[in-house]
């Protein structure tokens, strides 16, 4: 849905997923438009280097164990200065959820380590059919990551609900510690 809006205002948009139904479904809602949407794995996109200006990678990263390999790609990609966004689970603060769905306390022992989390997701009564694997860090392991990929981080943002939403059940019930966390990292110049 962003790769569409970033299209409508003339940017040329590739979207990268390697899960085909999201490909399909990416194409489904731009149906028109300059974005063009390819199924890949981000630890080796099929696009040339430094041509890019800006790369978006919207809740992806905490999927990978090694994020790595991602961030070298979205530095390679993109031209010097180019901005690198990033949303991901808030590292300070999601603790994740047991299989009976009570959530973690998140003590320094589990928040220095890096935690394997295996969860279904439930939204208005809807379970995801199979759980999710989240790797989850310390904030100082993604400051660290971006340096040694080429990154120097900008602005931090912590993203939440406008009141009005944050006062709906669902948000009331699941919205008690900051979930989100948005990084604007700038590609550096090669040294
Ligand atoms: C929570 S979804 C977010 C989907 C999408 N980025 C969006 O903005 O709506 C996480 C997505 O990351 C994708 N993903 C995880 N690891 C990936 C990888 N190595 N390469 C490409 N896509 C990956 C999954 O296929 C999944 O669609």
């Amino acid at each position: 849905m962003r790769r569409t809006v970033l299209a409508r205002r003339g940017a040329r948009v590739v979207g990268v997923d390697r899960s085909r139904a999201l490909i399909q479904s990416a194409e489904h809602a731009a149906r028109t438009g300059t974005a063009r949407f390819v199924l890949a794995d981000v630890r080796a996109l099929p696009l040339a280097s430094g041509r890019f200006d800006g790369v978006v990678c919207n809740h992806s990263l905490n999927e990978m164990r090694d994020p790595r390999p991602a961030l070298s790609e979205f530095a390679r990609v993109l031209q010097p200065g180019g901005r690198l966004i990033v949303l991901m689970l808030h590292p300070c603060f999601y603790g994740g959820r047991d299989r009976s769905g009570r959530r973690f306390d998140l003590d320094s022992d589990r928040y220095f380590s890096t935690r394997r989390l295996e969860q279904r997701f439930s939204v208005s009564g809807l379970s995801s059919p199979a759980p999710t694997v989240l790797w989850m860090r310390p904030l100082e392991a993604w400051f660290s990551l971006l340096a040694d990929t080429g990154f120097c981080v900008q602005r931090l943002r912590e993203p939440r609900p406008p009141p009005r939403v944050a006062a709906e059940p669902w948000w009331h019930e699941n919205f008690r510690k900051p979930l989100f966390l948005l990084l604007v990292a700038v590609r550096q110049p090669p040294k």
